[in-house]
């Protein structure tokens, strides 16, 4: 069933990508996946993409290492609203995102984040919690902004951290708790 029309952006392996495209096969969930778009020519993102029949593609970003370049910034609002996408799901994306497309797409980005913010925006946020001694961390969906993790908070889920957790295991199981719910906001944008 088609639906809202969502354009996933990603700078790694695809692992929440992979998690939506399967519960929109089983399910639907009132969405259907335009386009899946990378910064990073091999990252594993666009072999999901093609995996599930979905179009990939990859732009370059130009040379700022956290940001697009402002012409490569462009160039994905075109390739988004070329693709008919209402929604965009940052799905492991690495870049800031400027006014070009905060622009063009108010309130309509999303992104997922492995800590309760506004605890521990920014990279590595489960050894941040570890670090900080935390007994509860989990993950975030939240609108983008201009600022770093910073956007309204839509959903969150809790993860326990356990004493004997390592910096790989937790992370391990906030990914599995990323899995389910981004799916599920998803579907809840449908509705
Ligand atoms: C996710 O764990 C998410 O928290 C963060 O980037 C990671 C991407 O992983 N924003 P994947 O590419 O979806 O496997």
């Amino acid at each position: 069933m088609a639906g809202l029309r969502i354009g996933i952006l990603g700078s790694g392996k695809g692992s929440n990508c992979r998690a939506i495209l399967e519960r929109i096969r089983d399910d639907s969930l009132g969405a259907e996946v335009g386009v899946v778009i990378a910064d990073v020519e091999n990252a594993g993102i666009l072999e999901i993409a093609k995996e599930f029949g979905v179009p990939a593609v990859y732009l370059p970003p130009g040379t700022f290492r956290t940001k697009l370049e402002p012409g490569a910034e462009h160039a994905l609002v075109d390739a988004l609203r070329g693709a008919g996408v209402e929604l965009v799901v940052l799905a492991g994306y690495m870049r800031v995102l400027k006014s070009p497309m905060l622009d063009a797409f108010p309130h309509r980005i999303i992104n997922i984040h492995p800590s309760l913010l506004p605890k521990f925006p920014g990279l590595e946020a489960w050894k941040q919690a570890l670090a900080a001694g935390e007994r509860v961390t989990g993950c975030t969906v939240h609108y983008v902004d201009a600022g770093i993790d910073s956007g309204g908070i839509i959903a969150q889920r809790e993860v326990p951290i356990l004493p004997n957790d390592t910096p790989p295991s937790l992370h391990a199981r906030i990914q599995i708790a990323e899995r389910e719910l981004y799916p599920e906001v998803i579907a809840q944008f449908c509705r």
